[in-house]
């Protein structure tokens, strides 16, 4: 059996929150430990044993119950019942299955809504929420509080030293849901003043001179309602700050969970819980107090997608950054829920190409997951998510195509997992790692003030993240307090707000060696989001070797031009109007409008490193990706051409490829490679294993 020494080069010197290695919940020598999701409360117990051994037969290793259960284990205040639970692990346990349970606060049972109705969120037109759905509680009511803790202690005093129990998923998908109750209002108001001591201090950073907003005392603040006028009437300070306020609100209730669950459970078992992909208004960073974090996958909701086939295939980009987002975080990854086939909840929901599940679970296994665990195993046959696919058919019993194709992929695995293989990752492959720099908190600012309905942080994110992946790199995305000296390449996409220590520690970044790439609309504003009483982005001048002198977008009928190297490339969304400090910076330049000439991306040497700047953002991104790639190059580094959609990754000595382009496409594979899994045509969907 092979060893995996390195996950990734870097995994090891990375220890979460919590202190530890989260490896370590993970078998030395295993690559990946498949799951599925298991609701026995939704099912005859006379079906349970035959569904576990179903279960076992197809590969899967591990259960995930009691998610959405608290109805079932506390029938009624006080009242619990665990017996039903008992059983189902102990069945689960007889067929080999470790088991992962989830704390069951994600739908509050009836009874605690008609005793104590204040344990219901409110919407932005002050409207209590009502039994029937989940995640409709809010997290900051007294006793809402007081009553998860209760059920999650006795969950924890019965299960925390259970032998089959390998760990604890936290609630569900935390969204950091907007909560108008009176509650809110109140810790609202509380977590201002801790952040602000004085109201000077708040009316200054909310700049609520302008309208008249200001206030003489906290009482008076409520949360500024974006549903109960225009949006854009609202303050763009006050809104930042309620959307740090609910992010912190979901962090803090999730360490609270976890620190209940710790009183108990023996250190094997770990905690995590599961994000969903796409960044929103939850900042999976907040959290201090779990082992790693894991996130969903539903890559296909009917939307075009790449290509003729991309409405089947899904999302190309989704799996791609959510990996390379969540791995980063505590250095271990895992994914929670992948879709199993077709969903209920999609703009539309059609069937997907054969080979579509087999290919997520290998790009997701390719960009490092340590787990993949199926939502769901059985098919519900009613309940909100009737139409929403399985492992197995309505039958119950008969395996659906993507609950044939985990069981291929499990199989593969297996077969992976005995081979021996080098685990070191290449010098080469090591040297292309490049960090992203992201934060919430600069997304939400984006999107409280775009500027224009076609700017999108992310998708300007992720142009940058698609371009890397292109050129076969590996990427992290890493926060501010990170060490980035781990990282030969640095890209800041849009960094809006900033301040002293984060200039200078760029600057430093750049000076001792590093590559660094900054873009536009970086530095205009401080943390308050307030522009600075200087010229635009005044603090970065010095680092990138010149002035901002304005901005110009053009309506979206409409594109402007911008020219390097003799090459034309057209833009729209932004475009800055740069003064380089020589003229010898400057590497791209506007070349129509009437400011033709002026300088769009200037790039620099500093100490041992270098500097660009780039101005303006592209519609296809390819100005950007030659600038990128012509720095890798500059590196004397191995630069691959892979088209949108293909990706491909080290992963523990092997070599993942998978292809979502809706086309065939020949792989350039080095002449020592050796197939394992698929071929050199790589159809789409489609997957190659090799090693080199
Ligand atoms: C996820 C959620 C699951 C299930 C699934 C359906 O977002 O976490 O509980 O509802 O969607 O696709």
């Amino acid at each position: 059996m092979r060893k995996i020494t390195v996950c990734l080069l870097f995994f090891a010197l990375l220890f979460h929150a919590w202190g530890q290695d989260a490896n370590r919940f993970f078998p030395e020598d295993r690559l990946l430990i498949p799951g599925a999701f298991y609701y026995p409360e939704h099912w005859p117990e006379h079906q349970w044993e035959r569904d576990f051994e179903k279960m076992a037969e197809m590969g899967f290793e591990f259960v995930h119950m009691a998610e959405f259960a608290w109805a079932f284990l506390e029938p009624s205040e006080g009242v619990y019942d665990f017996d039903w639970l008992d059983r189902a692990i102990d069945l689960a346990a007889k067929n080999g299955l470790k088991v992962m349970l989830c704390t069951p606060t994600a739908t509050i049972p009836v009874w605690m809504g008609i005793k104590y109705p204040d344990t219901y969120l409110m919407n932005n037109q002050y409207r209590r929420a009502e039994h029937g759905s989940r995640q409709n509680n809010s997290l900051v009511s007294g006793k809402y509080i007081e009553l998860s803790e209760k059920i999650i202690r006795e969950m924890a005093k019965r299960y925390g030293d259970h032998p089959h129990v390998w760990g604890w998923q936290l609630d569900n998908e935390p969204y950091a849901k907007d909560d108008y109750s009176p509650a809110a209002q109140e810790a609202f108001r509380q977590w201002l003043k801790n952040k602000y001591q004085t109201i000077e201090a708040l009316n200054h950073a909310w700049g609520t001179a302008f309208w008249s907003i200001t206030y003489s005392s906290f009482d008076e603040v409520r949360i500024h309602n974006t549903g109960a006028i225009d949006w854009w009437g609202n303050n763009p300070h006050a809104v930042l700050d309620f959307r740090r306020f609910t992010a912190w609100v979901q962090a803090n209730d999730l360490d609270r969970q976890a620190l209940i669950l710790r009183e108990y459970i023996n250190p094997d078992q770990f905690i995590t819980t599961n994000y969903v992909a796409v960044p929103g208004n939850a900042d999976p960073r907040l959290t201090e107090n779990l082992d790693f974090i894991s996130y969903t996958s539903y890559p296909n909701n009917g939307t075009p997608n790449l290509g003729e086939y991309g409405f089947r295939l899904g999302n190309h980009t989704a799996l791609m950054l959510a990996n390379d987002y969540f791995r980063p975080i505590n250095g271990v990854t895992g994914v929670l829920e992948i879709q199993p086939g077709q969903v209920n909840w999609a703009s539309s929901n059609p069937m997907l190409m054969p080979g579509t599940v087999h290919m997520w679970l290998y790009h997701s296994f390719g960009a490092g997951s340590r787990l993949a665990s199926s939502y769901r195993f059985r098919q519900k046959i009613y309940g909100v998510e009737q139409y929403h696919d399985g492992m197995l058919r309505t039958d119950g019993v008969t395996p659906s195509q993507g609950g044939e194709e985990y069981i291929t992929f499990i199989e593969e695995l297996k077969m992976l997992e005995g081979m021996d293989v080098d685990t070191e990752m290449p010098e080469d492959y090591a040297a292309k790692t490049t960090a992203i720099l992201w934060s919430h908190d600069n997304m939400w600012d984006h999107n409280r003030q775009p500027q224009n309905d076609r700017w999108n942080i992310w998708n300007h994110t992720l142009k940058y993240h698609q371009i890397l992946k292109s050129i076969d790199a590996p990427v992290d995305y890493v926060s501010e307090s990170c060490d980035w000296s781990r990282y030969p390449t640095l890209i800041v996409p849009a960094y809006q707000s900033v301040d002293s220590v984060l200039v200078e520690k760029l600057t430093n970044y750049a000076k001792r060696g590093g590559t660094l790439v900054v873009t536009c609309r970086t530095a205009k504003k401080n943390r308050f989001g307030h522009f600075w009483e200087a010229g635009w982005s005044a603090p970065i001048y010095d680092l990138i070797g010149a002035e901002i002198e304005g901005y110009d977008m053009l309506p979206g009928y409409k594109h402007a031009t911008v020219e390097m190297n003799g090459k034309e490339f057209k833009w729209n969304r932004w475009g800055e109007l740069l003064k380089p400090f020589k003229d010898e910076y400057a590497v791209a330049k506007y070349s129509d409008q009437f400011y033709a000439g002026k300088s769009a991306v200037v790039q620099r040497e500093i100490g041992q490193g270098t500097v660009t700047y780039i101005g303006v953002d592209t519609e296809t991104g390819e100005l950007e990706k030659q600038l990128i790639k012509g720095l890798f190059k500059n590196r004397g580094l191995p630069v691959s051409n892979l088209p949108e959609g293909v990706f491909s990754y080290w992963r523990d000595g092997f070599r993942v490829a998978v292809n979502y382009s809706s086309e065939v496409y020949e792989m350039p594979l080095p002449e020592n490679a050796k197939i394992v899994i698929g071929e050199k045509k790589l159809p789409s969907p489609g997957v190659l294993v090799w090693i080199e």
